[in-house]
């Protein structure tokens, strides 16, 4: 900023120092204006903008370093020095300390405040100029993050619709699915970005079924052991297809541990209690209860009541208690229902 825009607010409640500090600064090329008081100073402030104040510490009513302490909050592009007589170390670093520039000891000499002066305004134009350009670089990554996450929604929009299209008895199940874990986590309080994670891993859980014929996802008679056991494989082929992407949260864990259960008769590993990670536990509940209350190719719908009843009688045995209590709440109290 040249000189001649730089705009001073001289704060003093002599008058003969008053019109010297400004006849002096805008003889050098600035532009001042002039308060008595703290009470005039905020109502400059307030209507006009200043680069920099000047500011006395005993004046009558609030004192300078309340003032500083005023104006580093309320207008933190504003730069201050205190000019004051107080020769007195112990202010000087409270001044500092809150946020002025300099401290200029009465009497000064002519050169020492346009020095100081001028340093301050250098500041604080830097000082401004990293403000702009962090705030510039901040809109620029939320953008780009913004752009990534619709991208990767999309691309995991794009993997359910492949598994779907192949098993069209089960398409929307995992939009179901993971409706219902979204709406479970918030109920127990999870942070955004693990509701967020857990969303995502429903929308794909049923992801391995890629590789198992559709003959068999679609049968309309009862699987034989060995097509179920073909059917069982589909949370670790799923887990080898997402394991190495890295996502913000462990989706292909979630995908691998969905059908594990609390006593250890899941699969595919019969993991156990602590060992299954808690977003996959609550998973396993929005998986069942859309199962049980939707359509299959090998019968029909049992119905919402009798999945709630099966999840409730399994509580703390097959399924996490906490998950299934916020499950039985949400539908018990209308606060979710499955939309097709
Ligand atoms: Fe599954």
């Amino acid at each position: 900023m040249a000189k001649n825009q730089a705009r001073i607010l001289i704060v003093d409640d002599e008058q003969h120092l008053q019109m010297m500090l400004k006849n002096m600064l805008e003889l050098d090329g600035y532009t001042c204006a002039v308060a008595s008081n703290a009470e005039e100073a905020r109502a400059f402030l307030k209507n006009e903008h200043f680069d920099l104040m000047l500011c006395d510490q005993k004046m009558p009513g609030e004192s300078g370093i309340d003032l500083i302490r005023y104006v580093s909050e309320e207008y933190n592009d504003v730069a201050v020095i205190m000019v004051t007589g107080e020769d007195d170390r112990e202010l000087a670093e409270t001044a500092l300390e809150i946020g002025a520039y300099g401290y200029v000891i009465k009497p000064y000499r002519l050169n020492e405040l346009l020095i100081n002066v001028s340093n301050a305004l250098q500041r604080q134009r830097l000082e401004s100029e990293q403000k702009r350009y962090r705030k510039d670089l901040e809109k620029v990554v939320m953008e780009r993050t913004a752009q990534l996450q619709k991208t990767l929604s999309g691309v995991i929009q794009a993997m359910s619709l492949a598994v779907e299209s192949r098993d069209p008895y089960t398409a929307g199940h995992q939009q179901r699915v993971s409706a219902l874990a979204l709406a479970i986590s918030q109920e127990l309080g999870l942070s955004r970005e693990e509701a967020a994670g857990l969303h995502m891993a429903g929308i794909v859980h049923d992801l391995g079924k890629l590789s198992i014929p559709a003959e068999i996802l679609s049968k309309p008679t009862k699987l034989t052991n060995l097509e179920f056991d073909l059917i069982k494989c589909h949370s670790d082929n799923g887990y080898q297809i997402l394991k190495d992407i890295e996502f913000p949260r462990p989706i292909a864990r979630m995908v691998l541990e969905h059908h594990e259960r609390l006593d250890g008769s899941g699969y595919p590993q019969g993991l156990t209690r602590d060992h299954i990670l808690l977003e996959s536990k609550i998973l396993a509940v929005a998986d069942v209860v859309e199962a049980m209350a939707s359509h299959r190719p090998y019968r029909p719908a049992l119905g919402l009541e009798l999945a709630l009843e099966e999840i409730n009688r399994n509580m703390d045995v097959k399924f996490d208690e906490d998950a299934v209590k916020a499950c039985l709440k949400l539908f018990r109290e209308n606060k979710f229902s499955f939309e097709d």
